[in-house]
């Protein structure tokens, strides 16, 4: 039966754990030599009804080096921007690809393309969720020492799709996270009542930013305007003022505090340029595990 991945908690905590180390072999063992190719001759359509930068290239250049092929589709090039309803594209892209993978708004919209589709639904990205990217980012937490079982982690400022997915890992592996938001701006109640049901992570929302990165190990940060959420700007940089990571902050962290951030960053918003190129700075290597971490979920995922 073909499985989907459209949120942390699709996966098992063992699981977790194993797309982790199988990203890190893939990245060792063929950073950029040619990998083996188990997909060859497989498709993957990529929809996009967001824009990307790293989402797109790193799935597309992961299925080329699997050997595959990646379709990128956009709402203005196909009939979905035309209204065609999502299980019919559902049906047809799943009687041509091996799998598809989607960035869109609605979760709803997700789930409704992985019901109609007879092959593997990919999430990469929706208003709820963020699962690659997390994966990617415990990734990097473990290629710099860390256990990913106690680490404790530290998401200073809105609390949405990649905060979610932050927390949904917590309480499959059992970390300590602590989230940092102003009021009105924490993450979805209900994804943490559900992660909360399976969890074993200590999980703590709080407003000050000092207080949650006091001896974190990792100091995370996200824009404070997600997309779609454009006509809230400026509401938003008035809500999330010192809601950010600068070097007063990451002194407050623990003294090996690694930072990270799933970019696009806004400098001298949610981070300071002197942190995002600082020497705790795990960002542009967190960055290329999106790639690596994602060959290990195409491998798993899109049947061969
Ligand atoms: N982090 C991330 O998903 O980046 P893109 O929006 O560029 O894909
Ligand atoms: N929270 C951001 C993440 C971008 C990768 C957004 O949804 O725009």
């Amino acid at each position: 039966m073909k499985r989907d991945l459209l949120r942390v908690l699709d996966l098992s905590g063992r699981e977790v754990l194993s797309l982790v180390s199988s990203g890190r072999a893939w990245k060792r063992r063929w950073g950029k030599r040619n990998p083996p190719r188990p997909l060859a001759g497989k498709s993957l359509a990529m929809v996009f009804q967001k824009a990307s930068t790293r989402t797109r290239v790193s799935f597309e250049v992961g299925m080329t080096r699997l050997g595959g092929h990646a379709l990128f589709l956009s709402p203005a090039d196909t009939q979905i921007g035309r209204g065609e309803p999502v299980r019919d594209t559902a049906r047809v892209l799943s009687r041509y690809a091996d799998g598809i993978m989607i960035r869109t708004f609605s979760h709803a919209f997700a789930e409704e393309m992985a019901r109609a589709s007879s092959v593997p639904v990919i999430n990469g990205l929706t208003d709820d969720h963020h699962p690659c990217q997390v994966l990617a980012d415990l990734m990097t937490a473990r290629e710099r020492g860390l256990d990913l079982r106690r680490m404790r982690v530290a998401f200073v400022g809105d609390g949405n799709n990649v905060a979610n997915s932050w927390v949904e890992a917590a309480h499959l592996l059992g970390f300590t996270l602590r989230v940092a938001c102003p009021k009105g701006y924490e993450p979805s109640g209900r994804i943490r009542r559900e992660a909360e049901t399976i969890g074993r992570g200590d999980v703590r929302v709080l407003r000050d930013p000092v207080e949650a990165a006091k001896g974190a190990d990792v100091l995370y940060t996200d824009v404070w305007t997600s997309m779609g959420q454009e006509t809230e700007r400026r509401k938003r940089l008035a809500a999330f003022r010192g809601y950010r990571i600068d070097a007063d902050l990451l002194r407050a962290a623990g003294k090996g505090a690694i930072v990270m951030h799933c970019l696009p960053a806004h400098r001298g918003e949610e981070i300071t340029d002197e942190v995002i190129e600082g020497p705790r700075s795990a960002v542009f290597d967190e960055a290329e595990n999106r790639l690596h971490v994602q060959m290990a979920i195409l491998e798993k995922f899109i049947p061969h």
